[in-house]
């Protein structure tokens, strides 16, 4: 990475007579100063500086080590430090004329309109960013925000076309497989579920139903009970600052389901919505448009976030430790790619999401003790093909990236199973030791002043029930007998005529 920084002091009167003192200094500020917390050898240099009127004018150049823009600003004090010990001048401000960063990338980077980012080019297998910055913003950390998100851009481009991150860990034996049609088809034939009127949105009857009540109770009874986890019940809408907090605010937009309070509850604000319904029977959509306030955040999404706002800013005593929370209150919603299919892909989806948090060794234990349990569960009580991937963390994929977290033990690993009328697998859950994300963002601290982490598993009822149909069909009789006691008799549902 090369920078390169045009850059004004602007001074009080004009400097030129100090102009050797102005000269030792950007001597000694090449070797020391501006070369500080750098490797041998590397750092930023001023490559030339002239006085023009009542303002000194820099050039730097630097690699990403001192960064070219903390180096102009580095030198600020010790120049302001000469020009008024000896003759009285102050600096009153800086300016940049031109300040460019250039990364080493394959392709053209896009970034159609990055705040503070006034021109991209590409050329021979370098993306130069020219920044319109001031102080203010170099000192907001502006532009390392600019270059993240550039090296994010490039990283995810190098990816480009190519799937998330994804290894096999482990795969069951291959089980009974006693069905291999879609079971969406016969499910629906069944009356067991329905269209809901609203899209990737399905009505469970009551057969279907009970099934998913079975899937819950095994996981209460081998997990959660066993495990001695506390129920607890999460917002089911997520305000932007969760989001801000959890890193969603990074990336999830495309697939959210904004939430818009009314402009006012006052009923005579709204009367014309009612009035135009009552005679039209349409829905006045852009009158409504009109009357509501902009998104204050989502409907619920990965689960967990709205959970953190309970421990933010706190401190929390060490025989608290390891905590152990579940939510099982709501459904989650996702705006989902086209091909919705049947219930393995939907926008309204019911969700048990496990959370836990303790010291990094509890924490990864905790995940090891869960992973445990469901093996057991799909083994020996459900019979499942399935098997496990390290996948690139849902974190980071909620956030739009790419890859893992370069650690071996932070990051999420996907179940999945076999779905026999594709031939394909279906992610039907996961688990996730998230690191210090959480505890972190959310400004949570341990009693002991030790390191916190947290982790967390999604089980989707909706991909359990896919699953589990796909592989074993929807007849209790040849049901795995594990399976059958715990769900006792089916109910007899709707017969339409
Ligand atoms: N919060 C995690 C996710 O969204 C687990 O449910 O994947
Ligand atoms: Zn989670």
């Amino acid at each position: 990475m090369y920078f390169h920084l045009i850059g004004f002091f602007v001074t009080s009167a004009p400097a030129d007579r100090a102009d050797s003192l102005i000269s030792d200094l950007v001597l000694t500020a090449n070797e020391t100063l501006l070369a500080k917390g750098a490797p041998a050898g590397k750092g930023a240099k001023i490559l030339d500086w002239k006085i023009v009127d009542s303002k000194i004018r820099v050039e730097i150049e630097s690699d990403r080590y001192v960064r070219a823009h903390d180096a102009f600003i580095r030198l600020k004090k010790p120049l302001a430090e000469i020009l008024g010990k000896k003759y009285h001048i102050g600096i009153r401000g800086v300016e940049i004329e031109s300040f460019v960063v250039k990364f080493p990338s394959e392709n053209p980077v896009k970034a159609a309109t990055i705040p503070h980012v006034s021109k991209i080019e590409f050329e021979s297998g370098e993306t130069s960013v020219w920044m319109d910055i001031g102080e203010s913003e170099i000192q907001k950390r502006i532009p390392d925000r600019i270059i993240t998100l550039i090296e994010d851009k490039i990283t995810a481009e190098e990816y480009g076309g190519k799937e998330e991150h994804w290894s096999l860990l482990w795969a069951s034996e291959e089980k009974t497989i006693l069905y291999r049609e879609d079971p969406t088809t016969e499910l629906v034939k069944r009356n067991w579920i329905k269209h809901g009127a609203a899209r990737g949105q399905w009505i469970y009857g009551p057969e279907a139903t009970s099934v998913f009540r079975a899937f819950e109770r095994i996981v209460v009874a081998e997990v959660l009970d066993f495990l001695g986890y506390q129920e607890m019940i999460f917002p089911k809408l997520v305000s932007w600052d969760v989001w801000k907090r959890s890193g969603h605010a990074k990336g999830v937009y495309p697939e959210i389901y904004y939430v818009c309070p009314p402009k006012t509850r006052d009923p005579e604000f709204w009367e014309e919505v009612a009035d135009y319904y009552k005679v039209t029977h349409e829905i006045p959509l852009d009158l409504i448009r009109e009357k509501i306030d902009d998104p204050i955040g989502g409907l619920c999404y990965a689960q967990c976030p709205p959970f953190w706002p309970f421990l933010q800013g706190k401190t929390i005593s060490d025989e608290t430790f390891p905590v152990r929370v579940f939510d099982r209150s709501g459904t989650s919603h996702r705006y989902e790619s086209g091909g919705i299919h049947g219930i393995e892909r939907v926008d309204e989806f019911h969700r048990i999401e496990i959370v836990w948090m303790g010291t990094p060794e509890q924490v990864v234990e905790e995940s090891e003790r869960i992973q445990e349990r469901y093996r057991y569960i799909f083994e020996e009580i459900l019979e499942l093909t399935w098997r496990k991937a390290w996948v690139t963390p849902w974190f980071m994929a909620q956030e739009g990236l790419t890859g893992t977290s370069g650690s071996e033990k932070v990051g999420t690993i996907d179940y999945e199973s076999l779905i026999p009328y594709r031939d394909g697998w279906l992610e039907f859950q996961n688990i996730s030791v998230n690191g210090d994300k959480y505890p972190t963002g959310f400004n949570v601290k341990s009693q002991s002043g030790s390191e916190l982490w947290s982790g967390c598993s999604g089980v989707g009822l909706e991909r359990w029930a896919s699953t589990f149909f796909a592989q074993k069909g929807l007849d209790r009789d040849g049901w795995p007998s594990a399976f059958r006691e715990i769900i006792c008799e089916l109910p007899e549902g709707f017969v339409f005529l």
